[in-house]
């Protein structure tokens, strides 16, 4: 039998509609934020991914999905959304016009082991504040994620952020990482040996347990930061504070991609097992410079739909289904096709099942948690009146109400 590709998965049902609830939550708060919506291409030239998201990742280094088009050109399924918002602000000009807010989903690919809550085709939810160099651009995102997170009701999730300094700050940290683990170069993984020559910050964000063990006792970036990044990251955490934002300050959170500076942070809960983080983001100052435009910096996050589904309440979502109309007899179908017709050009919901004995119209709507079904045979009809009749564990009530009274009966008593 085929089967879908290893760490992909179809979306069905009761997840579908977790998904479109959370998107539809997600993008009417972005558009309180000021947010407007872009869409990119999910795959562009490798370029784009491969020097922007850092040579040393896991992302560039193993998870791509890089390929060679009919005309030789190299591309790359997007492993994540911020590269290519920020070549889409450089191609469209739009850096003459700052700030710009963007905010996007979909699809992004990682060839990456697959586990709960860890998939090769995965999707986020992503902003991108471009523009602002002020520390509050930064409180204003993480605000954001942490209202969008309370408004869904999930949870046991903790703001945990970092800093990850400016340029001068992070080379003297790399200087001192350097002198770190010098002595322990035999001993670190071979991923680690290579970025030891390239970028020893990403020996801190390893998986082996071993690099683990020895980076326990690795100089922390907070000694290394000069004093604008110490006064940036003050400001960042006041801003949290007016704002009633708990955090935990967590110099282990130095993210897996390399354009960040300054702010990094993660929502992180502990009912996903290995995979804790909820959202990701942080600062990017020098990104949009790197791929060729003027000196803008930005912040961002991306949020993984699929951990949001796994943490968010699913009884109150799913029980938001439509209304069923059951005609008695085969006859009475042209009626129920007619009122149908008549709720859903009124913007309510039905569902009109079409196959099979009434006992068995009747199961599916109790299997789609319709909350009442409206009922009628000829004989109801010719009088001008239908039955509402109340699906729910604990109501069962039945009303007859007139035809012409339908949807004024549905309105008044918030059926959908
Ligand atoms: P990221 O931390 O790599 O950041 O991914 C963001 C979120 O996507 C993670 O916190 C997680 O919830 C989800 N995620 C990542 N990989 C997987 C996977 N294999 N399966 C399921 N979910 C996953 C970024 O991608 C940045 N572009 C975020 C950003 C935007 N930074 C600034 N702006």
């Amino acid at each position: 039998m085929l089967q879908p590709a290893r760490g992909t998965r179809d979306i069905l049902d009761n997840e579908m509609t977790l998904k479109e609830f959370f998107l539809k939550t997600f993008q009417r708060f972005a558009k309180n934020y000021g947010f407007r919506g872009i869409e990119t291409p999910i795959f562009e030239s490798t370029d784009v991914f491969k020097r922007t998201l850092g040579e040393t990742s896991d992302v560039v280094s193993k998870e791509m999905y890089t390929f060679e088009d009919r005309g030789g050109s190299s591309m790359t399924l997007r492993p994540e959304g911020t590269a290519g918002i920020v070549r889409a602000l450089i191609s469209n000009g739009l850096t003459q016009t700052l700030p710009q807010k963007f905010f996007y989903s979909g699809p992004m690919f990682r060839y990456e082991r697959p586990q709960k809550g860890r998939y090769r085709q995965l999707h986020q939810a992503c902003v991108e504040y471009i523009g602002s160099d002020h520390p509050f651009a930064d409180v204003e995102v993480i605000s954001f994620a942490y209202n969008l997170l309370k408004v869904l009701n999930i949870q046991d999730v903790m703001l945990n952020i970092n800093t990850l300094g400016d340029l001068e700050s992070r080379a003297a940290y790399r200087e001192a990482l350097i002198q770190y683990f010098g002595p322990y170069k035999n001993d670190l993984s071979d991923d680690s040996k290579v970025r030891l020559e390239k970028n020893p910050l990403r020996i801190l964000d390893s998986k082996d347990i071993h690099d683990q063990v020895i980076c326990e006792n690795a100089p922390a970036f907070i000694h290394y930061l000069n004093n604008t990044s110490q006064a940036f990251y003050n400001q960042v955490l006041e801003g949290l504070e007016a704002l009633n934002i708990p955090y935990k300050c967590n110099p282990k959170v130095v993210r897996g991609l390399d354009y960040y500076t300054h702010t990094a942070f993660e929502f992180k809960t502990d009912k996903l097992g290995a995979q804790d983080a909820v959202l990701g983001g942080g600062r990017y100052d020098n990104l949009v410079k790197q791929m060729g435009g003027p000196h803008t910096p930005a912040v961002g996050f991306g949020m993984g739909i699929e951990r949001i589904c796994l943490l968010m309440d699913k009884k109150n979502i799913i029980s938001q289904f439509p209304i069923g109309i059951l005609p008695i007899g085969e006859e009475d179908y042209k009626n129920g096709l007619m009122l149908a017709n008549q709720l859903r050009m009124n913007d309510i919901g039905c569902e009109l099942p079409l196959k099979g004995n009434l006992n068995k119209r009747f199961k599916l709507l109790e299997r789609l948690q319709c909350h009442v079904a409206i009922l009628f045979g000829s004989e109801e009809w010719s009088k001008n009146c239908v039955k509402f009749k109340y699906l729910q564990q604990n109501n069962k009530k039945e009303d007859v109400v007139s035809v012409e009274n339908i949807i004024d009966y549905i309105k008044k008593n918030q059926l959908f």
